[in-house]
């Protein structure tokens, strides 16, 4: 029989995944696939992969596995002597590095021309000078938006995107992300991250999305298609995985958890975000359960790719190996923990800056010694050599190792209406007495805090509004505040309320950033994440302006910060501004006094939003703040976020994530998961679920809910309608209300409509059995209650306990 190619191509296609697709277009596969007799699966892109790794001696392997930090464009530019060579052209005339990385606090510019052109020239220095000739890969944290270039679009932080659960609109943002990243000439961002969400002390809790599994997982795996949708760009998931839940609450920390909880909510939305096939993973900086995950073969190995399926690069996370000694305590011997590190499954190691024992050359040399005396086998160096030379292919390197340099102007920037409408979406309205919101009938208003950042004279406070990893690791240029430094595109709160009103009152209170500060612990000069202050004079005038307005709006929170330095052991306001707040509601008793909350944690306790009455928790809501924040004051926006996380009553409470097993916390969260008021009301009725009984849940993984919704307010608005399991029985705790599916709708006043929203049975799966959690997840036959909004419920029956994960999701392999 002749076949067609088309058809050929196409079963094949059926039988290899995406990335192997990819991997074997090149001229030859492409012959090879269709039988013309060629070997070269690996070969694409115009290199012979297998016969590249031949030509190559153990040191240059070693050297491609390598991943540094650097802060300048110019080869002549002199590195640390700890590297081991003198110039920054020596890492790839002598030693051949196969990445760098620029996302830190040091990156070699802000200004897109320059970067694309340096990234270009160093690129072509690579390739001239070094004997192997292979094109680097040049990685980034772009991870909110392509946050590394001044006059770049900025999207909302991780902490907002849950709030949106608009995975679509996040999907076309983070495709945006892609296109300006690649156009930058970089070809790697380290992002989606995909961490649960539960200790607000972690000092990258605004990096994390929800405290809901189910959730994370639909919004990451949308950002990975996003962010792979550039073929010049490629995507990781971070941080595989247990890194958000430090038992300490300090960043890299160790993680006490137990296997049940591991699989049924840490690694769930890792294997979601996988399925979407993103290129890179990098590996938890922390440890688990007694094992630092750097070192971890079965979280490297067993589950990424042996029940994952995962087949690309695994990179460290900054320094780990060197962590292992100085961090984790686990050895101290960095030679032990490269051969751990290696041999659980790390291909790439980003060494970042290193320190004094810790540079490129040691790495190589180290690897060299190991490879020689047998502990890492030739294999293991090939397999992870192969593999980041199959990324580089796959990224068009070899063919194309640099881009055009005046695409990024076309992108710089771009992405406004996204940009805006992702900032709207993710506004949380936590309480409104008295309608004190919208302010549409105030003629005169007082804006005061923090957060009120006048054009000039306030250095970098604009950074409250897009946190860390914007224009530097801590958030601002170079980690230090700058006057005439480089800005995101932006618009702030006192531009578009001066824009709104006219003008309004505005008396900022003091505040400079403190990157690179420890918050812990706090006083009142050193305040979680900025230091902050309210002084007399400033009492004055706030009060007498007040003593004016017909509402307030008191901008307060938290300035950008990250990793360990952001690390709080409070979730107070600082103390002058609760002395603001107190000034303000004294002076003014019968004026609406209005707080927005600009964080990356919920910042904010009873104790200050007591006295306010209406609070907006805006987050880090990035390049549109001042529009998303002043329309929503206004009611030109309805808000319709919802919490992605509970809101804790103190730091004594935490953890408190809503779907902990019972028995719950009496006193409860300040605001729970799925809170977000509207200026319009919703009412719900008529729920169904179909199929209403599912025979096993293996063959019939999804079933549809539908509810009607009505709009029984005076103003259109957006809502999400949230599904919950709430009720149920198996033979293990079942949280009181988990996620099953939720969908945004908009809706005119008075209208209604019906909603269908498709859940997964995969979010009501558990690990049966005994406390050991290795039994392979199931959902558990019985009937669940499945509820939408306080009363209306309908229930689905499931017949037979059956996998819907399987085989993908095992505690071991004994099981
Ligand atoms: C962070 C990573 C990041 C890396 C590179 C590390 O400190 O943990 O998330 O990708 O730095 O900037």
């Amino acid at each position: 029989m002749v076949r067609n190619p088309e058809d050929v191509i196409e079963t094949w296609m059926q039988n290899v995944s995406r990335r192997t697709f990819m991997k074997t277009t090149g001229v030859a596969a492409t012959a090879a696939a269709l039988g013309s007799g060629s070997s070269g699966a690996t070969a694409y892109d115009g290199v012979d992969i297998e016969s590249k790794l031949e030509e190559l001696t153990v040191r240059q392997k070693a050297a491609q596995m390598t991943q540094v930090a650097i802060s300048s464009f110019d080869p002549q530019a002199s590195v640390p002597e700890r590297f081991g060579v003198e110039t920054l052209g020596e890492y790839f005339s002598k030693l051949e590095l196969g990445s760098i990385l620029s996302g830190g606090s040091k990156p070699p510019s802000f200004d897109a021309k320059e970067v694309v052109q340096g990234i270009n020239a160093l690129q072509e220095y690579n390739l001239n000078h070094s004997s192997s000739s292979i094109p680097f890969l040049w990685g980034v944290d772009a991870v909110h938006g392509n946050g590394l270039l001044a006059d770049a679009t900025v999207f909302p932080q991780r902490i907002n995107m849950g709030s949106t659960r608009d995975v679509d609109l996040l999907e076309d943002a983070a495709r945006h992300t892609a296109d300006s990243t690649a156009a930058m000439g970089a070809h790697w961002t380290f992002a989606p991250t995909n961490e649960l969400q539960r200790d607000p002390r972690w000092g990258r809790f605004f990096e994390g999305i929800t405290e809901d599994p189910m959730l994370l997982g639909a919004i990451t795996r949308a950002r990975v298609r996003g962010l792979e949708s550039n073929d010049r760009l490629c995507s990781t998931d971070k941080h595989f995985a247990g890194y958000s839940i430090p038992e300490s609450g300090n960043d890299r920390g160790h993680a006490q958890t137990s296997m049940r909880d591991l699989r049924t909510n840490l690694l769930p939305p890792h294997r979601m975000a996988l399925e979407e096939e993103p290129k890179t993973v990098m590996v938890n900086s922390g440890a688990i359960n007694g094992k630092p995950a750097h070192v971890s073969s079965w979280l490297l190995t067993e589950v990424l790719r042996e029940q994952y399926d995962f087949e690309g690069v695994v990179i460290s996370d900054y320094n780990d190996f060197n962590r292992l000694i100085v961090n984790h305590d686990y050895t101290d011997s960095l030679r032990q923990g490269i051969k751990e590190g290696i041999n659980a499954g790390v291909d790439m190691y980003m060494i970042g800056n290193g320190d004094a024992s810790n540079g490129p050359v040691t790495f190589i040399e180290t690897v060299a010694d190991l490879v020689e005396k047998g502990e890492i086998s030739t294999e293991r160096i090939d397999e992870a050599v192969r593999r980041i030379l199959e990324l580089k292919a796959e990224l068009g390197l070899f063919q194309t190792p640099t881009v055009e340099e005046s695409r990024i102007s076309d992108v710089l920037g771009g992405a406004k209406e996204q940009s805006e409408q992702l900032a709207k979406e993710s506004m949380v309205l936590l309480k409104n007495e008295n309608d004190a919101l919208p302010l549409s009938g105030s003629n005169r208003v007082l804006l005061t805090g923090p957060g009120i950042n006048p054009n000039t004279g306030l250095r970098n406070r604009f950074m409250m509004q897009h946190g860390g990893w914007t224009l530097g690791w801590q958030g601002v240029q170079g980690g230090y505040p700058t006057e005439g430094g480089p800005r995101p595109r932006q618009n702030t709160i006192l531009e578009t309320m001066n824009e709104a009103f006219g003008s309004v009152a505005h008396v900022p209170t003091s505040f400079v950033t403190a990157p690179f500060q420890n918050a812990e612990p706090h006083t009142d000069d050193v305040s979680p994440n900025g230091n902050f202050g309210f002084t007399d004079q400033q009492e004055s005038k706030v009060k007498s302006e007040a003593a004016r307005a017909d509402a307030v709006v008191v901008v307060l929170g938290e300035g950008p910060h990250n990793e360990g330095f952001g690390d709080r052991d409070t979730f107070e306001l600082a103390p002058p501004q609760r002395s603001l707040v107190e000034a303000v509601t004294k002076q003014a008793p019968d004026t609406p006094v209005v707080g927005v909350i600009l964080a990356g944690s919920p910042q904010g306790t009873a104790q200050t939003f007591d006295m306010l009455d209406a609070v907006l928790f805006a987050g880090q809501p990035g390049s549109d703040t001042g529009r998303a924040v002043t329309d929503t004051l206004l009611g030109k926006y309805n808000p319709s976020g919802k919490l992605a996380f509970n809101w804790p009553a103190s730091v004594g409470k935490v953890p408190n994530h809503y779907n902990q097993y019972p028995p719950l916390d009496d006193q409860g969260p300040l605001y729970e998961f799925g809170h977000g008021l509207s200026y319009t009301t919703f009412e719900y009725s008529n729920a169904s679920v179909s199929p209403k009984s599912v025979l096993n849940p293996t063959d019939t993984p999804t079933v549809t809910v539908s509810v009607d919704v009505a709009n029984t307010g005076e103003m259109a608005g957006d809502h999400i309608v949230e599904v919950y399991n709430t009720q149920s029985y198996g033979s293990v705790l079942q949280p009181k209300r988990r996620l099953i599916g939720f969908k945004r709708v908009s809706l005119d006043a008075g209208t209604s409509t019906t909603v269908e929203i498709e859940a997964n049975l995969a979010a009501i799966e558990v690990v049966p059995g005994d406390v050991p959690g290795t039994k392979q997840k199931v959902v558990e036959a019985g009937a669940y209650e499945l509820s939408v909004g306080d009363s209306i419920t309908t229930t689905l029956t499931i017949e037979n306990t059956g996998s819907v994960t399987k085989p993908r999701d095992r505690g071991s392999h004994e099981d």
